[in-house]
């Protein structure tokens, strides 16, 4: 495989000036909420669709561990035995954790292992003296070749201090519930697949959801499509001891796991799960390190003791590297895909009353990213051990990556045969940087595009499956009035295309799903009335769209968050402040729609409705 690399650099006028600017920071709300505790607790909650069985009685339900993570700082995760409930049939599988905490603490990572192979990465919402408290479900169907099998390890990592200032001690129960779901449909026959690796799971609209007929819809079932679980899924997961996630500290550090793939794979999809954190939390609005040199050795000559918040400054300095982020996929060193995640902002980030008591998006459920790599089995089923690798390009300290490898395998043969028959990857990188003392622009573009295409020949048949990944990375910081006003806009666009062809040339499956993430935050830092005090500013709009495509059906997801505010901040904690954040999520699938809409003004709900009405699309 060959790369095709375009690097062009521009560099202007360099200045330093005086002052330093201030940066997306991440804080806690110690002195805002130690107010007297008078109200219960709050629920806080992300914003997302039901589950497609929400509305079913579980069959089972396997309360598997009951933790209260106070200081788990450096132990491993918590580990308990898990085996499905015995004598229970079922489809579907859902995977719930309730959280509880009270007192002040930071957000924090954690996420589920079982057998190594992650379900869940999620984080916590920040608590207060009244205590908060929330409830995560996720479909974690596509595990089922894990969840039917006895005794495996399930681990939980949260890594939380507890000290007299850090009070707040996260009380969690996991649990999984089994459901039995005999409403699926069978397939359409436009989406007959081989091995019916697709099938179609749905239920009659009732009359209630569309009572006015608003908008002309298939006059038939509502569709959600849902793919057939994985076979086998192999982690591509660190040891353990300090979590299965692979700790990426800058952006030559590579890490990698040998794996061993059945013969009879005939279908192969990487899924990974990604999040940022240290100096890398907000990557997206990260300068050059060469801004920073020159404020430094300004700073340096013009040493100014009533300057704001020196910690605060050198935080800043080292989010650095600019603000073009990808995490790289290699088998045996070649390059087979990448991702640019979504910018997830943790409870704590920007200004932590935005999230008071709706999150960030994705912060209970961080989205995981796949990958078809069904084109590239014939480099991988020789039977020998492959390396498999992970790398975050201009990464700094630091990334949790790891990745499940979901394999389908032939029942009908122990070994199938698979040639990778082209592979065409492309990538350009662009930036841009202008700056004059503490003002300035930058600007990072990149482009990467694989077409990649191989033919896998099973029991089903021989099928040549063609893939096209489409990136395209657009970031824009400016810094404008000394520094103090910022402005950061990205927008982030992944466009994949899968289509399997038959011997005789006919396409008997398609699928195409295109996500952009437009970003844009606002910041002004201002010195505060009393001293080492300073205000912060912030309006924040984050999105996420996604077009999907699957044989002839369509799905469209639009989920947008709107916040602005203002805190007063010493050290990295919120004193006082102002926030209001609203929130509009739509989802259509078929001819079902969700959708629902959420305001929020200083950590109370004012707005909260949920339509199933499909809107008049114009
Ligand atoms: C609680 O708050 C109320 C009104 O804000 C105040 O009168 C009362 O003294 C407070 N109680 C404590 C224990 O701080
Ligand atoms: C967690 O802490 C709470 C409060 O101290 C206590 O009531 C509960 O029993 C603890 N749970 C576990 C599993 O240790
Ligand atoms: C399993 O379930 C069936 C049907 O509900 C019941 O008849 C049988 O006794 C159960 N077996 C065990 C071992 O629980
Ligand atoms: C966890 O489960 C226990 C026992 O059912 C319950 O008392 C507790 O409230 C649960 N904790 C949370 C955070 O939901
Ligand atoms: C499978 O199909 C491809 C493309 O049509 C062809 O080049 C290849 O030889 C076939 N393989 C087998 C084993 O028939
Ligand atoms: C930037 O700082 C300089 C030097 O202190 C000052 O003269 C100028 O007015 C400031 N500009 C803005 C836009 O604040
Ligand atoms: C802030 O104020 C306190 C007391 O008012 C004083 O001791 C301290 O030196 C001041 N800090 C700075 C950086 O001026
Ligand atoms: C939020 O707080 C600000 C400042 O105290 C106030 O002006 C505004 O009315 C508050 N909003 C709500 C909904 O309470």
């Amino acid at each position: 495989m060959h790369t095709f690399l375009l690097l062009l650099i521009l560099l202007s006028l360099i200045i330093p000036l005086y002052s330093l600017p201030f940066h997306q920071s991440h804080f806690t709300k110690q002195h805002l909420h130690q107010k007297n505790t008078t109200s219960s607790p709050q629920e806080y909650f992300e914003v997302t669709k039901p589950l497609p069985f929400d509305g079913l009685n579980a069959r089972c339900k396997l309360p598997i561990l009951t933790h209260n993570f106070s200081n788990t700082y450096g132990l491993p995760p918590v580990s308990v035995t898990y085996s499905p409930p015995i004598n229970c049939t079922w489809t579907h599988v859902a995977l719930e954790i309730q959280v509880s905490c009270r007192g002040e603490q930071y957000d924090r990572i954690a996420a589920v292992w079982l057998s190594g192979a992650e379900l869940i990465r999620t984080s916590t919402a920040e608590p207060t003296n009244d205590g908060i408290f929330w409830n995560v479900r996720k479909d974690v169907t596509r595990y089922s070749s894990l969840l039917a099998q006895d005794n495996l390890i399930l681990s939980v990592m949260l890594e939380n201090i507890v000290n007299d200032v850090f009070t707040g001690v996260y009380q969690a129960n996991v649990t999984f519930l089994y459901y039995n779901d005999n409403t699926v449909i069978v397939s359409p026959p436009l989406l007959a697949l081989p091995s019916e690796n697709y099938r179609m799971m749905g239920r009659k609209l009732k009359s209630l959801n569309n009572p006015l007929n608003l908008k002309v819809n298939y006059d038939k079932d509502s569709f959600d499509l849902e793919e057939k679980p994985a076979d086998l899924i192999i982690p591509i997961s660190a040891v353990g001891d300090d979590g299965f996630w692979f700790r990426i500290q800058n952006a030559l550090d590579i890490h990698s796991k040998g794996v061993r793939i059945p013969r009879n794979a005939y279908r192969a999809v990487i899924e990974i799960y990604v999040s940022f954190h240290g100096n890398d939390e907000f990557w997206y609005s990260n300068p050059p390190d060469s801004y920073f040199k020159n404020v430094n050795d300004y700073e340096v000559r013009n040493r100014n003791p009533s300057d704001l918040c020196a910690s605060m400054k050198k935080a800043s300095a080292e989010r650095g590297h600019g603000a073009y982020r990808e995490v790289l996929v290699m088998v045996d060193g070649n390059l087979i895909g990448s991702v640019v995640p979504f910018p997830v902002i943790f409870t704590g980030g920007i200004n932590p009353l935005f999230w008071e008591p709706v999150v960030s998006i994705g912060a209970f459920d961080l989205p995981s990213y796949d990958l078809e790599l069904t084109p590239y089995l014939g480099m991988l089923l020789d039977g020998k051990v492959h390396s498999f690798s992970f790398q975050v390009a201009d990464g700094i300290s630091f990334w949790l990556v790891d990745a499940n490898l979901h394999l389908w395998l032939d029942a009908g043969s122990v070994e199938v045969q698979a040639r990778i028959r082209s592979s065409d990857p492309e990538f350009s990188l662009e930036r841009e940087l202008k700056f004059q003392g503490l003002d300035g622009e930058f600007e990072v573009e990149a482009e990467r595009k694989t077409k990649t295409s191989g033919w896998v020949h099973s029991t089903a048949g021989n099928f040549t499956t063609s893939i096209l990944q489409e990136l395209k990375f657009k970031n824009s910081i400016k810094f404008s009035n000394n520094g103090t006003l910022k402005l950061v806009e990205q927008k982030v666009k992944d466009k994949s295309e899968v289509r399997i062809v038959s011997d005789a040339g006919q396409i008997i499956f398609q699928t195409s799903t295109e996500r952009t993430y437009p970003l844009k935050i606002t910041t002004e830092t201002l010195p505060g009335k009393e001293n080492d005090t300073y205000s912060m500013t912030t309006s924040l709009k984050n999105s996420i769209e996604e077009k999907k495509t699957v044989g002839n059906v369509q799905s469209t997801l639009k989920n947008n968050q709107e916040s602005s505010g203002w805190m007063s901040v010493k050290d990295h904690e919120v004193l006082s402040g102002v926030a209001n954040t609203q929130q509009s999520y739509s989802y259509k699938a078929g001819s079902e729609c969700y959708s629902r809409n959420v305001a929020a003004e200083n950590g109370t709900l004012l707005a909260d409705t949920t339509s199933l009405l499909c809107a008049i699309s114009l």
